[in-house]
């Protein structure tokens, strides 16, 4: 029997605190208008002091689980997409596992930056289609607030705080992912960064003196690289699938500027009412973007069983990741899982 990787469980969480355009305008020579019409970002979130990364992952991830109707101890594997994990060591994943109380789970962090949630679904789906593991949870979460130059109106304003996870499992249902493409072109590494606290510039008076800990970015010269590799990467991913623009039902892209999905969307011929676009109201949230993307189209119940999503994200390292993927009919796996626990 085939073996599929269904996403059974969706949640996410964003912090209470919510900071609007016209609240940077009293803090930074920078506007709203501006803001809007370079990024179409209206406000973003940001943590409170006594959240973090983990925090944050772990209410996404209990809402995940609760949501496919699956207890904590019963996952295999923990995922956790973050560029702002809580410590170098022990990873963020580990800390979420302990939170939820996942005591049979493996857990580690994966560093992809903005392409985090893809690359983290397409792991995921590839330990259940082996065998190898039937549960897994994926999550992506960043606290980027704390990683950002409040004087640096070209960055500090496009970015923010927040989680979004799903729950995978086996099913042999004809769902989850079709086709993926994932990329990578660390040449352009030093575009988007934060060099300082590594092993390559460790933490010293010097590093913080200089602003290494902060995020660094070229910001045209990724708006150009994130259109030109998403387009690229969705249609070899649709190709992949034996699918065309035509049967993708809804979009679920990387938030980072509605510019970006516009452009992206205009090459690949794809209608714009298929686009999710939620950039408006969180700003770009990096490995979070596509998870809390995501959950909030299951949510809102735009995603019917055998609906074709197309996943398209870009970002630091620099990286690119596109994947296709039939929505599964949850009530019936979730169904059939709690009438009989021990099949498949
Ligand atoms: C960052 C970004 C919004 C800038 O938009 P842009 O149209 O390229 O703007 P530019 O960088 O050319 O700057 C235009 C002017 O606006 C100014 N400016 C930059 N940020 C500003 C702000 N927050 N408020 C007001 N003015 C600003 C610049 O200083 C520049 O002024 P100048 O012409 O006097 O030098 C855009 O390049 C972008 O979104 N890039 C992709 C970034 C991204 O997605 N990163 C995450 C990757 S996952």
């Amino acid at each position: 029997m085939p073996r599929h990787a269904a996403v059974t469980g969706w949640g996410h969480y964003a912090p209470e605190k919510v900071l609007t355009n016209r609240d940077l305008e009293g803090m930074l020579d920078t506007s709203d208008e501006w803001i809007r019409t370079r990024t179409g970002i209206c406000e973003r979130r940001i943590a409170a002091h006594d959240e973090t990364t983990s925090t944050m992952c772990a209410i996404a991830a209990q809402r995940a689980l609760d949501k496919a109707h699956m207890a904590a101890i019963d996952l295999d594997l923990i995922i956790c997409a973050t560029t702002t994990p809580d410590t170098l060591m022990p990873a963020t994943a580990c800390l979420v596992q302990d939170s939820i109380g996942a005591a049979n789970a493996g857990a580690f962090d994966l560093n992809t930056a903005c392409t985090g949630f893809v690359y983290g679904l397409v792991m995921a789906s590839q330990f259940i289609q082996s065998g190898a593991y039937d549960r897994v949870l994926v999550v992506g979460g960043e606290t980027l607030s704390r990683f950002l130059n409040w004087q640096d109106r070209t960055t500090c304003i496009l970015f923010g705080d927040g989680a979004g996870a799903v729950v995978l499992e086996a099913t042999e249902d004809e769902s989850g992912l079709l086709s993926f493409v994932l990329g990578s072109q660390g040449s352009g590494g030093p575009l988007l960064t934060i060099a300082g606290g590594g092993a390559a510039k460790p933490a010293s008076p010097e590093t913080v003196a200089a602003g290494d800990h902060y995020l660094y970015m070229r910001g045209n010269e990724i708006f150009k690289f994130a259109v030109r590799s998403m387009v690229q990467a969705a249609g070899e991913a649709l190709t992949k699938a034996g699918l065309t623009q035509e049967d993708v039902r809804v979009v679920v892209p990387h938030q980072a500027n509605v510019r970006i999905l516009r452009a992206t969307q205009e090459a690949l011929g794809l209608p714009w009412e298929s686009v999710f676009v939620n950039v408006d109201r969180y700003g770009n949230t990096s490995a979070a973007s596509v998870g809390i993307a995501l959950s909030e189209c299951a949510d809102l119940g735009m995603l019917r069983p055998g609906d074709n999503l197309l996943f398209i994200a870009f970002g630091g390292g620099l990286t690119w990741a596109s994947a296709v993927m039939r929505w599964a009919d949850v009530d019936a796996i979730v169904a059939a899982r709690e009438e009989s626990p021990n099949v498949i």
